[in-house]
């Protein structure tokens, strides 16, 4: 079982002024997948305050996966994609533009998501937009690899050409 941190940035959402109904959709759709969410934080749209508990979930609680949900678009207080290049050493650049490319089938406002994918240490932290709505269909289009990417940086797989799938 693999071990998910749930990140919202939202400045309402941390001022307790809005429901974080992303978040949920998170959580279920981890739960739904076999996976065990371990901690979870509402934090404003600094940048700071989004790499900080971004460290926190990679260095402290070890989990294997970060999802963050909001902040990747066009508004001034946007800072999620900033705050996760500041942390990765490494970009999947696949998994947001395939996120990017599966939705713009559904909006064409999914080519304004800056979102980001990347791995520090052995721990994958992926962006995903902020309505419920647009994370459900973000997750159902990462579902697929997800798996197979947390048992690489687990070193469960050493040799991909070796698998049927
Ligand atoms: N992706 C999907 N699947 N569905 C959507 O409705 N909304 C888009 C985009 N990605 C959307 C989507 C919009 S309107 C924006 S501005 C960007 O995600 C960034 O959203 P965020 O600022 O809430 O993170």
């Amino acid at each position: 079982m693999f071990k998910v941190a749930i990140l919202t940035a939202s400045d309402t959402g941390a001022r307790g002024e809005r429901e974080d109904k992303s978040g949920r959709v998170i959580k279920d759709t981890i739960i739904q997948l076999g996976g065990n969410v371990v901690d979870y934080a509402v934090v404003p749209d600094d940048l700071n305050s989004i790499s900080e508990k971004l460290m926190y979930f990679v260095n402290e609680v070890k989990v294997n996966l970060i999802l963050t949900t909001g902040g990747t678009g066009l508004c001034p207080r946007d800072n999620t994609p900033e705050a996760t290049l500041a942390v990765i050493e490494k970009q999947v650049p696949g998994m947001a533009e395939t996120m990017r490319a599966e939705c713009l089938k559904k909006t064409p406002h999914a080519m304004l998501s800056r979102a980001v994918c990347g791995v520090r240490e052995s721990t994958l932290i992926i962006n995903l937009p902020g309505g419920p709505k647009a994370v459900k269909e973000c997750m159902e289009v990462i579902k697929p690899a997800l798996f197979h990417a947390l048992e690489l940086l687990k070193g469960q797989v050493s040799d991909c050409s070796r698998r049927s799938t």
